[in-house]
């Protein structure tokens, strides 16, 4: 007899991991199926996010920012230092060690919740009664039996036609972590959030870094002021970006990666690299789990096609994260999994897409929750908007870090908090403020009458919440 379970999860990144936890917090017998493997062949839990995303990228950014600061800034504390080096190999075996304390610390939830893990691909395979079943095909073959499915399945890199990824030359997110030395020469194609971070990284490190994106203007989703502050300092750390170009040809041989182009003038160029990364977004995936089998639908872009609480067309079907609509991120994910679980409670699970937070973790970080201005100006609505540098703030001089600011948005009328929009020192910590008051619907005026540390980072919120009623204080 097959094993019976009430939630069955597939997939165990941050989406289906969280699902898994939270159903058996409520009580349901519940089992999640991941088939991500460790070099080693093992179980390696957590996704793209924890195995070949957010955690690794982040674990490289902190390593090549520390090599940043000895070479460029360190002199300016008085602090000397001789024969600065990178050991590239140690600094990747660093980073394996984070992503296995991740992978080790979700089996260890899984247990602790005692959620029963399956290491192997889920698929549906249709039963006997017209329903579905669904295997599990790991080291063994067997077939469980769920009351409801969650299907947290992810995504995968989009590659450029002509280009496949080998993950030698032309690499995805998962080369572009492993790159086992500095490349004297390296292009990107795409200026989004992993052609930033990565070309970050590679850059600090000593690369010279090409990005190639293909819209005319620099993060056309971010506020345009930001946008801007970030370019002109990503610019100024060495980052070549160009945009609006074109990409005809990418050749790739043992000497490396030749990527012919026409620039935002119609000029055709070439582009020779020893390494490129090709980050030109992501698409859902659902590759192995035989969707079509039980006639589970799939949108025009290949995502699981979901209503706004995650329901799939099939009943008890449930899907969230990468592999349905929305912004493809962690914490969405995360979001979406303890709402189903908690709708299948029969709770009022709730995601607030217009407080879903945004960070690109480059130096200066950018980040942003809520509608930018370009947004409001299309919109017609009437709002106010107040900014503050960092260059004004006390704790931003001790730290030698004064690029950039904070803009906060308000409803013209009302005061309501619109969006807020970073560039800087540690804004990705900074953006939880602004999150947390437009989810109970604060105005700039609420901000500009908490009392914030001293000195303090945070304080650029509070004094650009005083600007947007043209009363700061600092500057
Ligand atoms: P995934 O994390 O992709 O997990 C899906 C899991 O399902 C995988 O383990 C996969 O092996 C498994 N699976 C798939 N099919 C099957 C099957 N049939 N059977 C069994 N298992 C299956 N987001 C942020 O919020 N912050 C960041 O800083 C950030 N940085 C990123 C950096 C990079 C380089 C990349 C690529 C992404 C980053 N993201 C970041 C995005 C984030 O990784 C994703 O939004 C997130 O992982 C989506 O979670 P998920 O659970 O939907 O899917
Ligand atoms: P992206 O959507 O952020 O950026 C892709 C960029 O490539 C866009 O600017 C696009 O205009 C450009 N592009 C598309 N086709 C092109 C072409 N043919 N030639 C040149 N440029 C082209 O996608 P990315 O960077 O691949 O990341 C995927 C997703 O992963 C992100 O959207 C985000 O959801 C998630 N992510 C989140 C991070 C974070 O939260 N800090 C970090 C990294 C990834």
């Amino acid at each position: 007899m097959s094993k019976q379970f009430d939630v069955v999860v597939i997939g165990g990144g941050p989406g289906g991991y969280i699902a898994a936890i939270r159903a058996a917090q409520l009580g349901f017998n519940t089992a999640c199926i991941d088939e991500w493997k460790n070099e080693k062949g093992g179980p390696a839990p957590g996704g793209t996010c924890t195995n070949v995303g957010c955690i690794p990228s982040k674990a490289l950014l902190q390593s090549s920012e520390h090599f940043e600061q000895a070479g460029h800034h360190f002199a300016d504390h008085g602090i000397g230092l001789k024969d600065l080096s990178i050991d590239v190999a140690k600094m990747l075996g660093r980073k394996d060690t984070v992503v296995k304390q991740n992978n080790d610390g979700i089996l260890y939830l899984f247990k602790k919740n005692k959620v029963t893990f399956f290491h192997g691909r889920g698929s549906f395979v249709k039963a006997a009664d017209g329903g579905y079943e669904l295997k599990v095909a790991g080291a063994a073959e067997e077939t469980i039996t769920a009351k409801h499915v969650v299907v947290a399945t992810g995504s995968n890199p989009r590659a450029l036609p002509g280009a496949a990824f080998d993950e030698e030359n032309i690499l995805s997110n998962d080369g572009a972590l492993r790159i086992p030395a500095v490349p004297k020469k390296l292009g990107v194609i795409g200026a989004g959030v992993i052609g930033l971070e990565m070309g970050s990284v590679w850059r600090r490190l000593g690369a010279e870094v090409t990005v190639l994106e293909a819209l005319p203007v620099f993060l056309g989703a971010v506020d345009e002021t930001i946008a801007k502050e970030a370019q002109k300092a990503l610019k100024k750390q060495g980052l070549n970006i160009e945009v609006g170009v074109k990409i005809s040809e990418v050749k790739s041989d043992k000497k490396g990666v030749t990527v012919a182009y026409a620039n935002a003038k119609g000029e055709a160029q070439t582009l020779a690299v020893d390494k490129l990364i090709v980050s030109i977004g992501r698409v859902p995936n659902t590759i192995g789990l035989n969707a079509e089998s039980v006639g589970l639908k799939l949108d025009e872009r290949g995502a699981i096609a979901v209503d706004d609480d995650c329901k799939t067309n099939l009943p008890n079907v449930w899907a969230i994260g990468d592999v349905v609509r929305g912004p493809m991120l962690a914490h969405k994910a995360e979001e979406e999994g303890v709402a189903v679980a908690e709708r299948i409670a029969g709770q009022h699970g709730h995601v607030n897409f217009n407080t879903v937070p945004w960070v690109i973790y480059t130096s200066p970080e950018i980040a942003w929750v809520g509608q930018t201005e370009q947004q409001l100006k299309a919109e017609g609505r009437a709002y106010k908007a107040g900014s503050f540098p960092f260059m004004a703030n006390g704790r931003a001089r001790a730290l030698g870090d004064t690029t950039g600011l904070v803009k906060v948005i308000a409803d013209a009328k009302t005061d309501e908090i619109l969006g807020v929009h970073m560039v800087g020192p540690y804004v990705s910590e900074l953006i939880a403020e602004a999150v947390v008051a437009m989810e109970f619907k604060a105005s700039a005026e609420d901000i500009a009458r908490i009392c914030h540390a001293h000195p303090s980072l945070s304080e650029a919120t509070k004094e650009a919440a005083l600007a947007v009623d043209k009363r700061t204080l600092n500057f």
